[in-house]
């Protein structure tokens, strides 16, 4: 009998520290230690992530070994995300890669990880059939992947200028909300109307996106509004959440949908850290229905940034005995 495969994956390329253990393709422990010291500076500051990601790597890696019941000696390969994100986060991650891959005797194998954003779709089941559609929402991109199989992915349509995620989180800081602030514009917008407010709207050709001309429409709306009114944006807290939300979802489904007809493919899902917005996740479960599509959005904890995804992928990766050098270095830019 073969020996099963089991794999150690990392994931550090922003603000999170995580581990995943993932044994013949099933994910046995997925753990991220989150780094809350970013909150009073309203942004990742990139020095303290990586003072952090040197903290956290050995108790998360630990701990993840520890709920899978798997041993070091037992890995055949440690995955670890490549890039694209922050270089002081990347090296922590690949550097530890590198010595337990020495140390152990064991292949690294390197992921992107906007390719793993996609890939938390191949985790649990049902999973798509390829050809397959993602539109792949995060803090750093936007972007709409034609995945033709696990390792073979093409963008397709990207921003041109901030991604998703971003006009989630300048929009909450406008309104003095914490970062990130993606996740409570999505709790203030469920006691709002979406149309109370309207937006400029984009106009970009082809399936690419933009969202700073929302951005400074929705800065105009609110100092406008504070000429007469200086308390507009606490008066107005969930209307206004909820037609930002509505705005952002409503540009990120309209290219979707374009890109669905544009190539034919009925198989269709959403991922990465906006793919967790409850706007986002029912309109586009009303849209699929409309048009027909199966339709995929991977579990809460696979959407957001974490190392189940850069298991999955790393899985793939052995069975196609892609290795990585140890020579390998991180990657601030790595285009699909
Ligand atoms: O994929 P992710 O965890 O990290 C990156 O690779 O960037 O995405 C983080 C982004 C942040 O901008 C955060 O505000 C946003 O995802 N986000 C949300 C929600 N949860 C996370 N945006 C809107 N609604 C949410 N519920
Ligand atoms: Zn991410």
């Amino acid at each position: 009998m073969n020996t099963p495969v089991s794999i150690l994956a990392i994931e550090s390329s922003c603000d999170d520290t995580a581990a995943a253990v993932l044994k013949e393709g099933k994910i046995l422990a997925n753990l991220t230690a989150n780094q809350a010291i970013h909150k009073a500076f309203g942004g990742v500051v990139p020095e303290l992530a990586s003072r952090a990601h040197m903290e956290n790597i050995w108790p998360v890696v630990d701990a993840a070994l520890e709920q899978a019941q798997v041993s070091k000696e037992e890995l055949s390969a440690i995955a670890f995300t490549r890039g694209p994100g922050l270089i002081g986060s990347l090296i922590v991650g690949v550097n530890f890669a590198k010595g337990l891959s020495l140390g152990l005797d064991i292949p690294m194998i390197e992921v992107n990880h906007m390719q793993a954003h996609v890939g938390a779709h191949f985790i649990d089941a049902p999973q798509p059939e390829f050809p397959f559609l993602c539109l792949t929402v995060s803090g750093g991109h936007t972007q709409l992947v034609k995945v033709n199989d696990f390792l073979d992915m093409e963008v397709i349509g990207k921003s041109n200028d901030d991604a998703a995620g971003e006009a989630f989180d300048k929009s909450a800081k406008l309104f003095g909300l914490e970062y990130p602030g993606g996740p409570l514009i999505d709790k203030y917008a469920q006691g709002g109307n979406p149309l109370a407010f309207t937006f400029g709207k984009p106009k970009v050709k082809g399936l690419d996106f933009s969202f700073s001309g929302l951005k400074t429409s929705i800065l105009y709306t609110v100092q406008k509004a504070q000429k007469d009114q200086p308390n507009f944006v606490q008066d107005h807290l969930a209307d206004l959440c909820a037609s930002v939300q509505h705005s952002i979802v409503t540009i990120l489904l309209e290219k979707l949908e374009q890109a669905a007809e544009e190539t034919s493919i009925s198989h269709v899902g959403i991922g990465g850290g906006v793919a967790a917005n409850s706007g986002l996740r029912t309109r586009f479960e009303a849209l699929g229905k409309e048009k027909a599509w199966h339709t995929y959005i991977p579990k809460f904890e696979y959407c957001t940034d974490n190392a189940g995804m850069i298991a999955i992928m790393g899985y793939h990766k052995f069975r196609a005995g892609q290795f990585a050098p140890t020579s390998i270095e991180p990657l601030a830019r790595y285009p699909l």
